[in-house]
């Protein structure tokens, strides 16, 4: 091979996703917002090493392509054919005007493919004519027919084919032109084997899995809750108030059965709505005399243990505190800090804002202070 081997890119994106069965086919569908054929063209558009991406659409599917094609710097679609194999063979003479010395040949159907898969897939090409990536067999397999077990077949020399598949260009052109009319080959390496080519084999990624059923597609989407709360203190005789772990001079205190932590007490909520697991009151009742005069960042911090203990993680969290006085802002970044620490959070995760309002209502008067807070939680 040259050093710098002109590589193209085929996208085959011709079939009409019967498996997974919905209105529109599972190459059109959208995971986490971005349509699965855009990921995949993307992945390889963004590559450095690559000249050229070339689509291989179904020809009923123009009006999806042209919705979800706009912003993307690939060639313009060929269409492809009833199998995969007409539409890759069709894809690759519709490259042929490039004289390509390499070609990657990708299903669409397997968006999240990395950069790191690709390049592995193309150093292997220096020294055969053919590399897949593919991924280690780790159940124990058997054979069935109808229903039965016929035999456990050995696993050390298995391997799950993924794509891209890569070959020098001339050698698949040669091979899927001679196949034609030839046995349904449900992947590109398959024609090399049944021509005795050698494929070489550079470990896939277990992410970079097809599309296939529903179950997959709704695997990838991370179920996102998002909880809320709210806390109010009576405000009295006092010299400090407590509000989001910083202790305040404000010439008056906050009343409550514990330090009256207003606004941890309100994230405190939202982290036990956002896993449905009731509210502040519940896991530390006010009549507990353990709880006196007790430092409100223990709450919170159960609270996020317990989004923890569901195997989900917090995203997230925003709080505003609601009163005429104390000024909050030149606490906010003591307060921020507080919360990163309790919360075990990165600094872009939490957010303080406070408000007056406009000495309307019971906060307004100075008789309360109050904070409203939202928690997003993800279960990955
Ligand atoms: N493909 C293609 N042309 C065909 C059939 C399949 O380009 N006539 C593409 C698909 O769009 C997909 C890839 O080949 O990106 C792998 O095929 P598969 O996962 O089987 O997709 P579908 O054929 O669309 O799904 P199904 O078999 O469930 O109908
Ligand atoms: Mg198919």
């Amino acid at each position: 091979m040259k050093n710098m081997a002109k590589i193209y890119v085929l996208v085959v994106a011709g079939g009409i996703g019967e498996r997974l069965g919905g209105d529109m086919p599972k190459q059109y569908l959208s995971i986490s917002g971005v349509p699965i054929l855009q990921q995949s063209i993307l992945a390889f558009t963004n590559h450095p090493a690559i000249s050229g991406v070339r689509p291989v659409i179904n020809k009923e599917h123009q009006g999806y392509y042209k919705q979800i094609s706009q912003d993307l710097d690939c060639l313009p679609p060929v269409f492809g054919g009833d199998t995969r194999q007409k539409s890759v063979r069709l894809g690759l003479e519709s490259l042929a005007e490039f004289a390509p010395d390499i070609v990657l040949i990708h299903d669409a159907a397997r968006p999240f493919v990395d950069s790191e898969l690709i390049d592995r897939v193309i150093a292997a090409l220096k020294t055969s004519k053919a590399a897949i990536p593919g991924i280690p067999v780790t159940d124990t397999t058997k054979s069935v027919k109808d229903g039965i077990i016929i035999e456990t077949i050995p696993r050390e020399h298995l391997s799950l084919a993924q794509t891209p598949q890569g070959f020098h260009f001339d050698v698949i052109m040669k091979l899927h032109q001679q196949c034609v009319d030839s046995a349904h080959f449900s992947d590109d390496a398959s024609l090399c084997e049944h021509n005795n080519i050698a494929v070489q084999i550079v470990p896939g990624n277990i992410l970079n899995r097809k599309i296939t059923t529903m179950v997959d597609m709704t695997k990838n989407i991370p179920h996102i809750c998002v909880g809320h709360g709210f806390d109010t203190h009576a405000i009295g005789a006092g010299k400090n108030v407590m509000i989001l772990g910083v202790s305040i001079a404000a010439g008056f205190s906050l009343i409550g059965h514990s330090d009256a932590d207003v606004g941890l007490h309100s994230i405190t909520d939202a982290l036990l709505g956002a896993i449905g697991d009731g509210d502040i009151g519940m896991h530390f009742s006010p009549q507990d005399e353990r709880w006196k005069g007790a430092d409100s960042g223990i709450f919170l911090k159960h609270a996020a243990q317990k989004v923890r203990d569901r195997g989900a993680v917090i995203s997230h969290v925003d709080v505003t505190i609601i009163g005429e006085k104390p000024k909050v802002s030149p606490y906010r970044e003591a307060m921020i800090t507080r919360l990163m620490e309790l919360l075990e959070l990165d600094r872009n995760r939490v957010s303080v804002k406070a408000t007056t309002t406009e000495k309307l209502g019971f906060c307004g008067r100075g008789e309360g202070l109050a904070a409203f807070a939202t928690a997003t939680v993800i279960y990955p």
